[in-house]
């Protein structure tokens, strides 16, 4: 998947730069000009896009290897911030470049820009991830521990099944 090569990397979160093999990838905010890769991740991970746009990319990122002209976009991953609490959502992993750690990397990357905005309270939803976000912190929570906000987005409201896993992480400052 081909995206151009725009936005800033965050030195702090990320290093700018992960070596995997002999390969750099890194990770950076997405941009509007993402919409298209994203859309494409998502779609072909089967994850919802209906709430989604070019627009709401705001808190997102994107993890890329770098090309010369044009770099490729292997995974993104998305925050829906609603004060102290957020719902991250839209982590994908091209299929090519899973289990070598990226997927891990950017939770950790979202999960530094979420304290760094103040959330302290980070919910998400996933239909067969679970055991994935379970390594790293994250537990199961029933949808009625929910708050009005989480369960206001669409994600909770309609666009995951009723029987995708609800779970939270109560962020370190
Ligand atoms: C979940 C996902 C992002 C993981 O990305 P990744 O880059 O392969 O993950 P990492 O390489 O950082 O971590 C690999 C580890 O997670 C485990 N893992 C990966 N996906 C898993 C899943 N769906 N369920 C359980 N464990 C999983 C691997 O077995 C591996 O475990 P190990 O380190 O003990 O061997 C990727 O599988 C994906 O894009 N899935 C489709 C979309 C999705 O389900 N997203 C989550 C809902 S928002």
């Amino acid at each position: 998947m081909q995206g151009t090569a725009s936005g800033s990397v965050k030195p702090g979160q990320d290093d700018a730069a992960m070596k995997n093999g002999s390969e750099t990838i890194i990770v950076r905010d997405a941009s509007q000009n993402d919409w298209r890769d994203v859309r494409q991740l998502l779609d072909e991970a089967g994850l919802p896009v209906a709430d989604l746009g070019p627009q709401q990319l705001v808190d997102f990122l994107v993890a890329e290897r770098p090309g010369t002209d044009q770099s490729e976009t292997l995974g993104i991953i998305g925050l829906q911030r609603f004060d102290q609490t957020a719902l991250l959502r839209s982590l994908v992993v091209s299929q090519d470049d899973r289990n070598s750690g990226l997927g891990r990397r950017l939770v950790s990357a979202v999960e530094a820009n979420a304290c760094c905005a103040g959330v302290k309270d980070l919910w998400l939803l996933t239909i067969d991830a679970e055991r994935f976000f379970e390594s790293l912190g994250y537990k199961m929570m029933s949808r009625e521990s929910a708050p009005d906000s989480i369960r206001n987005t669409q994600e909770f409201s309609g666009l995951c099944p009723d029987g995708a896993y609800l779970m939270r992480k109560v962020l370190d400052p």
